[in-house]
């Protein structure tokens, strides 16, 4: 057997082949089965996209009509699972309580019949209807109130908008909000993918393969990035301590939230499609002041790091425009994972097509043939 080189983040090496989306990090491409980002954010809508993602081609306007429709049905979550997230501290975390959360409807939903299309297409319906539902409802809860049935009137980003403010949104905001999640759907190899195509390969059921990806998602290398900078923003307080702040943040070796990408080498397209989208909604609804700080901290990591291809990604921009969308800080990550729930079920798919358990090797730098020490006598 070849011996290969071990590689830390097994960066540069392929864990799949997929034909689902494509990334060109030095161009700033990323395309979803061949169709550009900016595309799709101008044209689509969030459950067309996903169509797209897991069933390979854009639907025609009948398999859209059925599957929106199928999505709608599927919205309300049992009184039983609210039971449960009612249980759940309020000082929680919201992905900790989505793990748990997505995690539980695998109880339901026990039969695991992976050769049967029926089976898949249910699967993948429940879990994009009912995770917006989870979020909403754990936002509610944890503040006592209780959970809002979605209505059967809207379409799937305000209802989510609706469930979680207990009002209908401006239509503006709720577009916005679609871009988000399509612009969050997908994005190759990235560390909750691949998490979601390891557990795939042991061919269990879909809520498993989709909890694992919202823990994995959740950490602040990953999603939590987006939390995180709008902690940064807030510390920094002024555009004039940016500079000090992050020429402290390079002196400790501190990472900058929000910049940065394994693949990106110059900003990522959806970074720039984002401050375009707080751009229109500071437009309509009022100025932000972190948008300033923001835009400074760009332009002095350019300076600073640009030279080693660090830029905004996806989650540098995104925290401005949830908040200006009334969305709490710490439901960022969440909302993160109900868009890229369509690209994990999209792989999870792709994995059960062509399936082989992922069982890397290892480099062993431990020590061998150590005799047992009594424990009396260590
Ligand atoms: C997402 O993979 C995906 O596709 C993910 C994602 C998706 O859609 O699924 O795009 C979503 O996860 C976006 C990333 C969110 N994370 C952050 O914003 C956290 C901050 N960024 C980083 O920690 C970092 O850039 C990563 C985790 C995103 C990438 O890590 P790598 O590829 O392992 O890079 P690295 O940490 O080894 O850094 C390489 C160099 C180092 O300098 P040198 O030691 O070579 O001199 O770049 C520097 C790093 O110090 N560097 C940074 C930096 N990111 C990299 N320096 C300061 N601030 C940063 N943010």
């Amino acid at each position: 057997m070849m011996v290969c080189e071990y590689k830390p983040g097994l960066e540069g090496i392929p864990a799949a082949q997929s034909s689902i989306s494509n990334v060109d990090g030095q161009k700033g491409i990323l395309e979803y089965r061949g169709i550009q980002i900016e595309e799709l954010a101008e044209k689509s809508t969030f459950l067309e996209t996903a169509y797209l993602l897991i069933w390979g081609e854009l639907p025609t306007s009948e398999e859209l009509a059925a599957f929106e429709y199928e999505v709608r049905y599927h919205r309300r979550i049992k009184y039983r699972i609210c039971d449960m997230m009612k249980c759940f501290p309020e000082s929680g975390h919201p992905m900790d309580a989505l793990q748990a959360s997505a995690a539980a409807l695998g109880l339901f939903y026990a039969r695991r019949d992976l050769n049967n299309p029926i089976y898949i297409r249910n699967a993948v319906v429940r879990l994009i209807a009912k995770i917006p539902t989870m979020v909403a409802a754990f936002q509610l809860m944890r503040n006592g109130n209780d959970p809002v049935r979605p209505r059967d009137d809207l379409d799937y980003s305000a209802n989510f908008l609706y469930m979680l403010n207990e009002q209908e949104p401006d239509s503006l905001a709720a577009r916005i909000f679609d871009v988000c999640l399509i612009l969050h759907a997908e994005h190759t190899m990235n560390a909750s993918t691949f998490s979601a195509r390891v557990t795939a390969s042991t061919l269990t059921d879909p809520y498993a393969v989709v909890a694992s990806a919202v823990g994995t998602l959740g950490g602040p290398l990953h999603g939590g990035a987006n939390e995180e900078v709008i902690q940064m923003l807030e510390e920094i307080g002024s555009v004039e301590n940016v500079r000090p702040y992050i020429e402290d943040c390079l002196e400790r070796k501190s990472k900058i939230m929000g910049f940065g990408h394994r693949v990106y080498k110059i900003k990522d397209p959806r970074a720039t499609i984002l401050q375009n989208l707080a751009e229109q909604l500071f437009a309509k609804f009022g100025q932000d002041k972190y948008y300033d700080i923001a835009q400074e901290i760009e332009r002095v990591v350019e300076e600073k790091l640009g030279h080693k291809g660090i830029y905004p990604n996806v989650d540098f921009y995104s925290g401005l425009v949830y908040r200006k969308l009334g969305i709490p800080t710490d439901l960022f990550t969440p909302v993160f994972a109900i868009a890229r729930v369509a690209g994990w079920l999209a792989h999870w798919k792709e994995q059960l097509e062509e399936n082989r358990i992922f069982r890397p090797s290892q480099v062993y730098d431990g020590k061998r043939g150590i005799p047992y020490m009594p424990i009396e006598h260590r």
